[in-house]
């Protein structure tokens, strides 16, 4: 089988979104560390009508129906979420929904759970799947589905919440690369959820920011090693037209494109120019510990590496600014938003993806792209994206109704017994919504 990867892309976000600097001033944080020190400008949320079950119900609609794909081609279908509805009952079964009306309940997969890693599980068990002896000659297809909500505190603006569906098979205009994957894994307590009353997490902040910076070294490290054991040459970021990394707020990523540029110097490699070299020569010497922990080096890194960061990685940082972390969307919408800002000179290009989920499990891959063709390609994949119709059609609203809203969510998650105000007033046509909860705690969708 020939290039196996991602044919056909949709997603979807919450209409209700609160601006990060009316946040700042209603947090009393001091003026430009959401919006410079975080670098975010906006992040969206669930009204009480939504959760991810109906984003997801939403996306694999919608997608179905833009590229018009009959269900019954649908042979696997894999959910990555960490949001906890159910302990038992799979986001996949729900979504089954779409699938049994079609007569088609002869689909594979469940859900992948860690944390913001459970859409890159999803979506390598999909293109292992289509590659394999296995294979039934149908399509793949992934839902990343999460709503990420904090606690009070200076997590909260890293929230955000949106649904990606992928549809996989061979013959892509987005394909992977699989010889040179490389996988970081090990236990830490950064971020988790051990609490399964709330669905808030428990995250060490500065843990987790550290742990994200060792896993993408680790996974760069053998990402190189085993490029240059097949090539015979050595891999430095010059080689990746675009970097896209998991995007739990934009500092972060920002951080990140700068470490990769101080591993390539250590590298000696040539992506390094004469200016850089100097700048960084004094944190040559630093143990990685230290190197860690170097607030000089993270702005000198920062400083000589923004001109490539403006070409390389810019253009993905799109919805994940305008949206917030979205957990296991967040990648897939970061690579969406370079699709969407650069489909037509994509052609022959290459891409980096850091995927990482706390706990901790991380991967580095590359996707290669062509142009493809109709409903497969990529300007049309950009036309069903239409992100900033999208974006442009929200609602705004104060803090004070993002933060009552989530006051009224902590009252229903796991609850049973009740019924949502069913007010669709901001969803777009085709939208699925929650209408109740009942007494066995069963949930009930409808669609506007
Ligand atoms: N103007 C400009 N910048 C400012 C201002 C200001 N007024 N105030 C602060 N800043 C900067 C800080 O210098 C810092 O930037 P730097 O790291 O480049 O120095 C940045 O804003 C954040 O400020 P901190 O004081 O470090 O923020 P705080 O510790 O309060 O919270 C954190 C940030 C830890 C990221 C928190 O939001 C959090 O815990 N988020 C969730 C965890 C997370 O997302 N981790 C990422 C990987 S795990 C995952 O994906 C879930």
């Amino acid at each position: 089988r020939k290039d196996v990867g991602i044919l056909a892309m949709d997603i979807y976000f919450p209409p209700a979104c609160v601006q990060q600097e009316a946040l700042e001033a209603h947090d009393g944080a001091s003026k430009g560390k959401y919006t410079i020190g975080l670098g975010q400008d906006c992040m969206a949320y669930c009204s009480e009508v939504e959760d991810v079950i109906s984003m997801g119900l939403t996306v694999v609609a919608s997608l179905l129906k833009k590229y018009n794909i009959d269900p019954k081609l649908i042979g696997r279908l894999e959910v990555g979420s960490e949001t906890v509805i159910d302990k038992s009952k799979s986001i996949k079964t729900w979504l089954m929904q779409i699938f049994e009306e079609s007569g088609n309940t002869d689909i594979e997969g469940v859900d992948s759970s860690n944390a913001c890693y459970g859409g890159t599980a999803a979506l390598l068990n999909c293109v292992n799947w289509v590659e394999s002896n296995s294979w039934d000659g149908r399509y793949g297809l992934v839902v990343c589905t999460d709503s990420a909500v904090y606690a009070e505190g200076p997590a909260r603006p890293t929230g955000g919440a949106a649904a990606i569906a992928m549809l996989i098979g061979p013959n892509a205009p987005i394909y992977f690369e699989s010889k040179y994957k490389a996988s970081h894994m090990s236990h830490v307590y950064d971020f988790y959820k051990p609490d399964l009353a709330s669905e808030y997490p428990v995250v060490d902040g500065k843990l987790s920011q550290t742990c994200y910076l060792m896993a993408l070294d680790s996974c760069y490290r053998q990402y190189c090693r085993k490029y240059e054991k097949l090539v015979g040459e050595q891999f430095s970021i010059s080689d990746a037209d675009y970097c896209v990394f998991h995007s739990p707020y934009n500092k972060l990523v920002q951080k990140s494109f700068a470490r990769l540029y101080f591993n390539d110097f250590t590298r000696n490699c040539s992506s390094v120019d004469n200016d850089a070299k100097v700048k960084l020569q004094p944190f040559a010497k630093l143990t990685s510990e230290e190197s860690y922990q170097s607030r000089d080096l993270e702005k000198a890194s920062q400083q000589v590496a923004k001109h490539l960061y403006d070409i390389k990685v810019q253009p993905s940082t799109l919805l994940p600014k305008q949206i917030g972390n979205m957990y296991t969307a967040s990648l897939y919408a970061a690579l969406a938003s370079v699709i969407y800002n650069k489909h037509d000179s994509l052609g022959g290009q290459r891409i980096l993806m850091f995927s990482y989920g706390s706990g901790l499990t991380s991967t580095m891959f590359s996707l290669r792209l062509h142009d493809g063709q109709y409903p497969f390609s990529l300007t049309n994949i950009a036309s069903v994206l239409d992100v900033r119709t999208k974006l442009e059609s929200r609602r705004e609203t104060l803090p004070e109704k993002f933060i009552e809203t989530l006051k009224l969510m902590e009252h229903r998650y796991g609850a049973k017994d009740f019924e949502t105000s069913k007010d669709t007033s901001l969803l777009p046509q085709g939208t699925f919504y929650l209408t109740k909860v009942d007494s066995m705690y069963r949930r009930f969708y409808d669609k506007k």
